[in-house]
């Protein structure tokens, strides 16, 4: 039995008071779901605050990058060592990552290993653009992704991994995948686990859908046999949404 993820990936939106006060309104209402694991990935400003305020809680804290690098001349940059005993979760190789700052599959494969490295879970994001889409070309695309994300990685760090399938067309679009669509694509993806590290470390690996995630399709993807959660950002902005998403999740999967 895999357990659920829900992460909420803030991006760049709340600043560390508005953090603060989001997950102080929510946290007693999250604790209602321990059958599902809950993640906020505030922005690094909010990252000791939201921490502060949900310690005590099951409720984990994640960032949204990482370098590999543990110290330099990296202007902007955070390293893996400067998260350790602030966060459980990174977010790697998220698809704006990808475009906007020029994170490579290789640089994805460094960071991966960075986090592990240093006690921190990688949320490793992978997705195809819509032109890659309507090419017929995810299935290679993505599984390009996998394989060089996952370069090196002994199959012991495997437990520490969660993967997030985001076609970027269904980014902050309102246009998500189906569930289907994306079961095929996340079952693809467990099968490249399956060749790399073998069948037992493929069926323990969970893996997320994202992309227009909101209430109202939650349990579409919830109630898919591949998909063990959401990687969620417009609707984890909100609190009652982010709420549901966790109930729905527990409620598809047959543990409430
Ligand atoms: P939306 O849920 O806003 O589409 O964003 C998805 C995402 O990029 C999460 O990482």
């Amino acid at each position: 039995m895999r357990i659920p993820i829900i992460a909420g990936n803030w991006k760049m939106y709340k600043t560390p008071q508005e953090a603060v006060d989001f997950v102080q309104a929510i946290k007693d209402r999250l604790a209602a779901y321990p059958q599902a694991e809950r993640v906020i990935c505030p922005p690094y400003v909010a990252l000791a605050g939201v921490q502060a305020a949900l310690d005590g809680t099951e409720i984990a804290v994640g960032a949204q990058d990482v370098h590999w690098e543990e110290q330099g001349a990296f202007t902007s940059q955070i390293a893996p060592n400067m998260l350790e005993g602030l966060v459980k979760y990174v977010i790697i190789g998220h698809s704006e990552t990808r475009d906007h700052q020029g994170v490579t599959d290789e640089m994805v494969n460094k960071k991966a290993k960075a986090a592990l490295a240093h006690g921190l879970r990688p949320i490793i994001a992978v997705g195809e653009s819509l032109e890659i889409n309507e090419a017929g070309q995810t299935r290679e695309f993505v599984g390009k992704q996998v394989h060089a994300a996952f370069d090196g990685i002994p199959a012991s760090d495997l437990a520490n991994v969660v993967i997030a399938y985001e076609p970027i067309w269904a980014i902050g679009t309102g246009k998500s995948a189906s569930g289907e669509q994306a079961n095929d694509i996340i079952g693809m993806i467990r099968g490249i686990i399956a060749e790399l590290y073998g069948d037992e470390q493929a069926n323990a690996m969970r893996i997320q859908y994202g992309g227009s995630v909101k209430p109202k399709n939650m349990t579409e993807f919830m109630s898919q046999p591949h998909i063990d959660g959401a990687l969620v950002g417009g609707a984890s902005l909100k609190e009652d949404a982010f709420v549901d998403l966790v109930r729905l999740a527990v409620e598809a999967k047959g543990l409430s």
